[in-house]
């Protein structure tokens, strides 16, 4: 059998998973993993590059864990970055095949160090910030990863990956990395259900997301009280807050109930009260599947906390055998293990 393509992709430890991350993101993961060789990290050295709190990073980085099997990522191809150390130390090989200039041009960076100055005058912007798509890198090349599921503002993120393998090619003069493309596959966007011109997200504030594993009456209720036609959409159009219960409904599979809403709305007789239903019974459906494998898994935390733990180890393998590859190359020693 040929062997399986290599996938692998990342996400930082912030709290809850609300369904703008299930659609847009995590749900991609899980069907992946039925094509690919997928290995997924939570990466909590990314984690440290803006303001944060010890104590709350490592519980975040074991809720996510949680999280992540509960809808549908399987434990043994996930790990914790910070339990394969040999990230950090890739990253600083490929911090000398990375140009200075190259990483202050990066929007991502552009725009955390100007919002963190803008809001706080006197905040403090880390080079761990400037550096963060170098260790980004090296986590996707540390696996010879040969697709890479992001969204699009990772794309720059992406060619630099690319620019620092290529450099790194050349000065070994061999093809050692492969050079990742992204995967940028059809996701549905997510807004919020409060105001639909924006994403839905976290830091809006509470009603602007709608939590995965969120208990039956809040989800019927944020559905319920949904925004759908303002008045403000010219006629013949669908307005931003109806296009949204529909690709939330699409999102969810549900493609008969879609099918014949869409046929009302064409026919202009859409009830909004059945799409919310219909919304809202699907999502509560998905939530209360999580739900319970959350608690399943809550209930015998010893036993996730060792097997992340020997996944992490696992996957470890993988990356200090590149780590030894390259440090050979890079005419750096090689300490044995
Ligand atoms: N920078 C990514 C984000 O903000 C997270 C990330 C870190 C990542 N390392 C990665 C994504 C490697 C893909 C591959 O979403």
């Amino acid at each position: 059998m040929e062997k399986r393509k290599q996938v692998l992709s990342c996400i930082q430890p912030t709290g809850d998973m609300h369904f703008g991350n299930y659609f847009g993101a995590i749900k991609n993961w899980v069907d992946l993993q039925n094509t690919y060789d997928c290995i997924y990290g939570v990466v909590d050295y990314h984690a440290m590059t803006m303001p944060y709190t010890p104590k709350k990073l490592r519980e975040n980085t074991w809720e996510l864990i949680i999280n992540l099997i509960a809808t549908g990522i399987k434990p043994e191809h996930l790990f914790i970055q910070s339990l394969v150390p040999e990230h950090a130390e890739l990253c600083w090989i490929f911090n000398c095949f990375c140009s200075y200039g190259q990483l202050t041009r990066m929007t991502q960076f552009k725009d955390k160090s100007s919002h963190s100055k803008a809001e706080h005058a006197d905040d403090f912007i880390s080079a761990g910030l400037l550096d963060y798509p170098v260790l980004q890198a090296a986590d996707i090349l540390i696996y010879r990863a040969d697709y890479v599921p992001v969204g699009k503002d990772q794309v720059q993120h992406l060619e630099l990956s690319r620019n620092i393998a290529q450099r790194f090619n050349n000065q070994v003069g061999k093809e050692y990395f492969v050079l990742p493309e992204p995967l940028l596959t059809e996701i549905p966007k997510v807004m919020s259900t409060a105001d639909p011109t924006r994403k839905m997200s976290k830091s809006a504030g509470e009603k602007h997301y709608i939590n995965v594993f969120a208990e039956e009456a809040r989800i019927r209720k944020q559905i319920r009280s949904a925004v759908t036609d303002t008045g403000e959409t010219p006629s013949g159009e669908m307005s931003p807050g109806v296009t949204n219960l529909f690709s939330l409904l699409k999102a969810s599979g549900k493609m008969d109930a879609h099918a014949s809403l869409m046929a009302d709305q064409e026919a202009g007789n859409l009830r909004y009260v059945d799409l919310k239903e219909a919304v809202a019974e699907a999502l509560v459906e998905i939530s209360q599947t999580f739900r319970e494998r959350k608690e399943a898994l809550k209930a015998d935390r010893k036993a996730l906390k060792q097997q992340i733990k020997a996944s992490s180890f696992e996957i470890r393998k993988r990356a200090q055998q590149t780590v030894k590859e390259v440090k050979e190359l890079a005419g750096l020693q090689n300490v044995r293990f």
